[in-house]
């Protein structure tokens, strides 16, 4: 008989308008890793919130080593050997590394004071014994995304925890610090640490997962041994129906060089950057985490300087200096980071997903808000966003939910050029589809995509040429015809650099 580490029966939870959560009951065995599974909004979060004591669960028990606990706040939660990898990373960008480290539990002198020099100490050890490069006091905006959630990763399990739920925990790492995670994973299971894993990443589940549960509309579908089911299965059970996991690429003819970047460069970060997009045309960034892409991006879309670096749109120089700059020529950038330059909390989803577009739904000194809402509501069911209603505010979306309005957003203001970075993070398997399917209607207009991802299969489904960058270098561009996961591993690591003829076509 297994030893049951954690045990919920009956959880119920709603908010207004909404049943999240009805009569979730599932067991987590010692020493296991235990999947979560279900689409955007199936309610996989809240339950971890639940868990954690962020909410109070309207009915239902919870049971640690079989003993009924009640979890009121997060620091009841690590009492009981919880600790949690949220899905949004919630950090405060203007905090140091070691303030991060040790929010919460910093450490105090004798005289009640906050003692700083054994913070910087532990803070030093502790950095150097995970391997990470970055200083105690470097603050947390000249982070990357991916060194925020690897430090969130190792603060959760170095926490002495019994019991770690992780929240999408590899959104926005590279596969070298997924391996990493992975092997952290498995040295916890050897110590007898449970863990609860969420993600839409299903070769990933499959990977680790010992059980896996499936959570459809807020109810348990099924709980069973990872070895009893198949990808195939779980993804029919999360959508309730069968899905065929294609790509709805269409090989379209064609048109103008509309978008050419020459010779950016960022001395440390990127160099020699030069690329182009034709009309029509779904150009992919391949890269590991941590080549340069989203840098390049930014510096494209002047959100960051760049030292020099031309860029032509329809064959004639622009200047863009700010994001403004961008959009006014036609250019939008949906950017890597939500949080920091993308979701407006307190707006609803409307708001949220018009506010790219308002000159469609101001004007004559009138507000059109019939209009808005018509537009607005056309492309929520066009990309299946799960919102009680139009008014809701964003902050009460699901992650992946409120990643589609910002998607929306973009693609309501059909502009002519539209810079992608991971516009498929942490959206469900059928979601995904339909964003495929509007990036392929967008292409069909005319116009023109540049899409970075981490996800190969992705890349290589969508795109008609794929760039690889290396180290802040583009390694190589390989056409259509000759993708290959194989090929596209080569450039990315440096093993192989056909980039010298590049762009002199
Ligand atoms: N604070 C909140 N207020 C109101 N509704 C909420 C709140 N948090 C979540 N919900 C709703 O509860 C449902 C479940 O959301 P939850 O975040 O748990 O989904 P999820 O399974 O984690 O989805 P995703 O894969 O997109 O992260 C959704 O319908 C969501 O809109
Ligand atoms: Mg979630």
């Amino acid at each position: 008989m297994d030893e049951i580490k954690l045990r919920v029966e009956g959880i119920e939870k709603s908010f207004p308008g909404v049943k999240a959560l009805s009569n979730i009951s599932f067991r987590v065995r010692k020493g296991t890793v235990h999947a979560l599974c279900g689409e955007n909004g199936a309610g996989k979060s809240t339950l971890m919130k639940v868990l954690t004591g962020l909410y109070k669960a309207d009915a239902g028990q919870i049971y640690i080593d079989e003993k009924p606990v009640e979890i009121r706040n997060p620091i009841q939660a690590r009492e009981y050997g919880i600790s949690m990898i949220a899905q949004e990373l919630n950090y405060v960008s203007e905090l140091s590394v070691e303030e991060n480290l040790f929010m919460g539990r910093l450490p105090v002198n004798r005289f009640g004071k906050v003692d700083w020099k054994k913070v910087r100490r532990e803070a030093i050890k502790f950095l150097k014994e995970e391997n990470l490069s970055y200083a105690p006091d470097q603050k947390l905006k000249t982070l990357t995304v991916s060194d925020i959630q690897m430090l969130e990763i190792i603060k959760a399990i170095t926490n002495n925890a019994q019991i770690v739920l992780m929240d999408e925990p590899t959104s926005s790492i590279s596969e070298r610090e997924v391996k990493l995670l992975f092997e952290k994973i498995q040295e916890l299971k050897e110590k007898g640490v449970s863990i609860v894993y969420i993600s839409h990443k299903m070769d990933e589940v499959f990977r680790i997962a010992d059980d896996i549960t499936v959570i459809r509309d807020g109810a348990v579908v099924s709980s069973d041994r990872a070895e009893d089911l198949d990808i195939d299965t779980v993804i029919a059970r999360m959508v309730g129906r069968k899905m065929e996991n294609v790509y709805p690429k269409e090989i379209l003819p064609l048109g103008d060089k509309v978008f050419e970047v020459k010779n950016f460069c960022q001395k440390g970060i990127f160099d020699q950057i030069s690329f182009h997009a034709r009309k029509g045309e779904i150009v992919g960034f391949a890269g590991l985490v941590g080549a340069g892409r989203t840098e390049v991006m930014r510096a494209v879309y002047g959100l960051d300087p760049k030292e020099s670096g031309e860029i032509l749109i329809d064959g004639k120089p622009q200047t863009i200096r700010r994001p403004e700059d961008a959009i006014s020529k036609g250019v939008i950038m949906l950017s890597e980071d939500r949080k920091e330059y993308g979701i407006i909390p307190v707006r609803s989803v409307t708001e949220n997903a018009s506010v790219a577009s308002l000159k469609n739904y101001f004007y004559g000194g009138m507000s059109h808000k019939k209009k808005e809402k018509e537009d607005v509501g056309r492309i929520f069911r066009k990309m299946n966003v799960k919102t009680p209603t139009l008014d809701t505010l964003i902050s009460s979306l699901s992650g992946g939910n409120a990643q589609k309005v910002l998607l929306a957003r973009w693609m309501l203001c059909e502009p002519e050029i539209m810079i992608l970075d991971e516009p498929t993070r942490g959206i469900d398997v059928g979601a995904k589809f339909e964003i495929y399917k509007l990036m392929t209607d967008i292409v069909k207009e005319g116009r023109t995509i540049v899409m970075v991802s981490s996800e190969l299969p992705e890349l290589i489904g969508m795109c008609d040429r794929i760039y690889v960058m290396c180290q802040g270098l583009i390694t190589g561009c390989l056409e259509r015809k000759d993708f290959s996961q194989e090929k596209i591993m080569m450039l990315a690591t440096g093993l192989l650099n056909t980039s010298d003829r590049e762009e002199e076509r």
